[in-house]
């Protein structure tokens, strides 16, 4: 027996709606799995919050529950590496540790006005982007931080006097995970700093000059790391106290790595609460001419960052938790597929879930939600059908801008996440493509992903062609539909799209 056949690595994924500890093995196997939803907070009409302390418990939760259903102890965890729901924004003081406002998560719309005022009198959403990769949107982490600074009481004076702390969920996981008031590690990686608007993407650094524009002060912002390398060691008082904390990545950035998508051309597509594809272009900067986002894909140690192509998704999963918790359409959110399965087709009902405006690639935030469509026909069997599908059309669209920005087009797509377990949209979603849909082994890429980064840092994981090894396929849908069908099918979803255009007045 040798020393890796008793030792694991775990995983802290900071999910949108629950936090996640999963334990892998040497052989990159789930071993054991704690998780635990939180609260969405819906304030208002595009408002969307998490109390970051509830996060915090949940997070010491899932790990000792995922600890004691494997029986093991912290002695027998090598490292643990972080991912998490990107862009949403905690400001802490530092001296209390607790938060000075809900966090702001990345589907809040709230700071419209915010990113209309930085685009000043041109409309210019475009003016960072050969800095950071990304359009001024609601979406990303910098307009949330202003948000707080400028609406919550004191903060501003408290951020400037150097009390408080921002951070995306990794960073306030981590920073608690290493002591919080007693010492907390106050770091981020280079793929979380990349969706803030704040990341020079060449200098892998803050740029003061977005900063000013913004009225952040460097102060309260972390330091950035790579994605693999030791951060520091869990405090005294946590169940995992010493273990090496060795891995960070944001969640879609963890899938693709999880995916052992490591290299320029490959790429994978989540389907969680949104969906999101990433194409890893390697050491080069792509600028997108398609409405994609430019982003860092990892960053291993000391060698050179490899760089991602984006699609953004906001809705997806998400479309069928608000047919079960809104519409009470379904009483459970697999229900959708049996649903969806009673009717012969979608009976001419289209979905556009812009309930966070439009992401990629229209990014058009004062777009608004749609069914369009109706006729005395429709069931509800139509109503599912439309929203499993819309997941389906709107990865068609990322897809196509992809393929005009890579001039490569794409054979086949490799797909993740838990509607992955959907076959009929799966099999929809090949045919809506046109090339195979391919589902690896091991769904849960996104932990995997964290898992390999930690493990890399602290030698568990001998290199990246170790990890590449463990890539196994294990179902692969084949496009069954006729072209002219697929184009008819496209050219009413795009149709259904501009339905939702300028609806906020
Ligand atoms: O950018 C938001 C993303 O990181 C959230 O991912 O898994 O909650 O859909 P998910």
């Amino acid at each position: 027996m040798t020393k890796n056949d008793k030792s694991y690595v775990i995983a802290i994924d900071q999910g949108t709606t629950s936090s996640r500890a999963i334990i892998f093995d040497h052989d990159g196997k789930i071993v054991s799995v704690g998780q635990k939803e939180h609260e969405q907070i819906f304030p208002k009409a595009g408002w969307v919050e998490h109390d970051a302390t509830e996060i915090w418990d949940n997070i010491r939760e899932v790990i000792g529950n995922a600890l004691s259903k494997a029986n093991l102890t912290r002695h027998h965890i090598e490292a643990v590496g972080i991912t998490n729901q990107r862009e949403t924004a905690v400001v802490w003081d530092k001296n209390t540790g607790k938060p000075v406002y809900n966090a702001i998560v990345w589907q809040d719309t709230r700071t419209q006005p915010i990113v209309d005022e930085l685009a000043g009198p041109e409309k210019d959403l475009d003016r960072f982007k050969d800095i950071c990769g990304l359009p001024l949107a609601t979406y990303f982490s910098g307009t949330k931080v202003k948000w707080i600074l400028d609406n919550v009481e004191g903060a501003r004076e408290k951020a400037e006097a150097g009390d408080l702390l921002f951070g995306t969920t990794d960073t306030w996981v981590l920073w608690n995970l290493t002591g919080g008031t007693d010492g907390g590690v106050h770091v981020t990686d280079v793929t979380n700093a990349s969706r803030t608007m704040f990341m020079d993407l060449k200098s892998l650094s803050w740029d003061e000059s977005i900063l000013k524009e913004f009225g952040v002060p460097a102060s309260m912002l972390p330091e950035i790391r790579s994605s693999s390398e030791v951060y520091g060691t869990v405090h005294s008082d946590q169940l995992l106290r010493e273990v090496p904390i060795a891995g960070i990545l944001g969640d879609q950035q963890a899938a693709t790595f999880g995916q052992a998508a490591f290299e320029a051309g490959e790429a994978k597509n989540t389907y969680g609460t949104g969906c999101f594809l990433i194409f890893n272009t390697g050491e080069e900067i792509v600028h997108s001419k398609n409405g994609l986002l430019t982003t860092v894909g990892y960053k291993i140690g000391d060698q050179p960052a490899h760089y991602a192509l984006e699609g953004s998704i906001a809705v997806a999963g998400s479309l069928i938790q608000w047919l079960r918790d809104n519409l009470k359409l379904i009483s459970s959110a697999p229900e959708v597929e049996r649903l969806a399965a009673s009717v012969e087709d979608n009976g001419g009902v289209y979905i556009v879930p812009a309930f966070s405006g439009l992401f990629a690639p229209y990014w058009r935030s004062e777009a608004r939600g749609a069914i369009v469509g109706l006729t005395r026909f429709a069931n509800r069997g139509h109503i599912a059908r439309a929203a499993l599908e819309a997941t389906a059309f709107q990865t068609r669209e990322v897809l196509d801008a992809v393929n005009a920005d890579a001039e490569v087009p794409f054979e086949e797509l490799k797909v993740d996440g838990g509607m992955t377990a959907n076959d009929a949209l799966m099999q929809f979603q090949a045919d809506i493509l046109g090339v195979p849909v391919i589902r690896p082994e091991i769904t849960e890429t996104t932990a995997l992903g964290a898992a390999y980064a930690a493990g890399l840092a602290v030698g568990f994981w001998r290199d990246m062609d170790e990890l590449r090894a463990q890539w196994a396929e294990d179902t692969r849908w084949v496009p069954a539909m006729a072209d002219e069908e697929r184009d008819r099918q496209m050219r009413l979803w795009k149709k259904a799209v501009t339905k939702t255009f300028d609806w906020v007045d």
